[in-house]
């Protein structure tokens, strides 16, 4: 029964988590809102919140898992991919931990950590696809075992949750713009305006596309109207959201046929989305999947993924030592 303790700080979320067994007891993250005003992520702010944040994060994941400190078996720890100097903290941190308490370290690569967000509250069977949406990655993922996955579709350009923030950047949205997308879209009409779907062969995708086609369809609209963007706020998300959505599940749907699978689970930031999430699963049911999506606090970047992914690992003693390093960009 390893107690874990589970540490992410790759990007702006500092997050603790306490997994029992494979079970998570905490999940405790803060966001850093201090990005909003420069509407998008300042690597060096990061790294000074996660140190304002960890001790905090740690500390309150403990007393919510209601364990004591000697009880922690291992800890778990984003290495990459992600911003070197906010993985520095969480890295740096995890070794100190390690050190007084005396337990063995083990470094997750926060990619895998989405995928396995999905054993959290479930066991989706082997082989499956994943389909990893997120702000820095747009991934379809072939998942043979919990250590053995290899990407077989990526984006070529922006990833989907940047789609989403670009996107909403230009209508005007603060940064993140996604949830923000998704709220309207929930309002809208996603047929009222058409957008390209990037057109790449194969398994891979291409969304910056979308990003110019919407500067240029606001541009152009503005012109005679100029409160356009915000009289059709609703109608605008939606149509984005649905052409984003319309391409993921093209996609997903290729690889599931090209490889013969049947199960399919949703992972990253993106899979917060509302008409994401309705629309796999509907997909799922018309061509008998079994779908699998993980709860929405285990969707954006948390230590409760980290958690499962480390439990895993430490299943198969699979440690580090003191000389680990994060590593930025670190691949599946
Ligand atoms: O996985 P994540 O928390 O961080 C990365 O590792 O990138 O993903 C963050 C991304 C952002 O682009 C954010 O806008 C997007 O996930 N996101 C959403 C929603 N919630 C978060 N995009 C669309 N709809 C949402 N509800
Ligand atoms: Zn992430």
């Amino acid at each position: 029964m390893p107690v874990l303790l589970a540490i992410e700080s790759s990007c702006d979320d500092t997050s603790a988590a306490i997994c029992k067994d494979g079970k998570i007891l905490a999940n405790i993250t803060t966001s850093q809102a201090i990005h909003i005003e420069w509407g998008g992520v300042v690597p060096e702010l990061a790294s000074r919140e996660h140190l304002k944040n960890i001790v905090f994060v740690v500390d309150a994941a403990i007393k919510h898992a209601k364990i004591h400190k000697n009880e922690i078996d291992g800890i778990a720890f984003t290495q990459g991919p992600g911003l070197i100097g906010a993985l520095m903290v969480g890295v740096s941190f995890a070794k100190a931990i390690a050190l007084v308490l005396d337990i063995p370290l083990i470094s997750v690569n926060h990619m895998q950590a989405h995928v396995m967000a999905n054993f959290i509250d479930a066991e989706p069977a082997f082989p499956h696809l994943c389909l990893t949406v997120s702000g820095g990655h747009t991934q379809i993922v072939l998942v043979e075992s919990p250590n053995k996955m290899r990407v077989i579709g990526e984006t070529i350009d922006d990833a989907a949750g940047e789609a989403f923030d670009k996107t909403a950047k230009i209508l005007g949205l603060p940064y993140p713009g996604g949830p923000l997308v998704d709220k309207h879209a929930q309002q809208g009409n996603p047929l009222r305006f058409k957008f390209p779907e990037g057109k790449v062969e194969g398994l891979n995708f291409s969304f910056s596309g979308l990003k110019t086609a919407v500067l240029y369809f606001v541009r152009d609209h503005i012109v005679e109207e100029p409160d356009f963007v915000v009289n059709n706020m609703d109608d605008i998300c939606a149509s984005i959201q649905h052409t984003i959505i319309a391409v993921l599940m093209k996609k997903i749907t290729m690889a599931a046929e090209m490889h013969g699978i049947t199960t399919i689970t949703l992972a990253g930031g993106v899979s917060a989305n509302s008409g994401l999430r309705s629309a796999l699963q509907q997909l799922g049911e018309t061509k008998g999947w079994k779908v699998h999506i993980p709860a929405f606090q285990y969707c954006t970047d948390n230590a409760g993924m980290i958690g499962i992914a480390g439990y895993y690992k430490f299943l198969e003693k699979d440690f580090c030592d003191q000389t680990v390093e994060p590593i930025a960009r670190l691949g599946i």
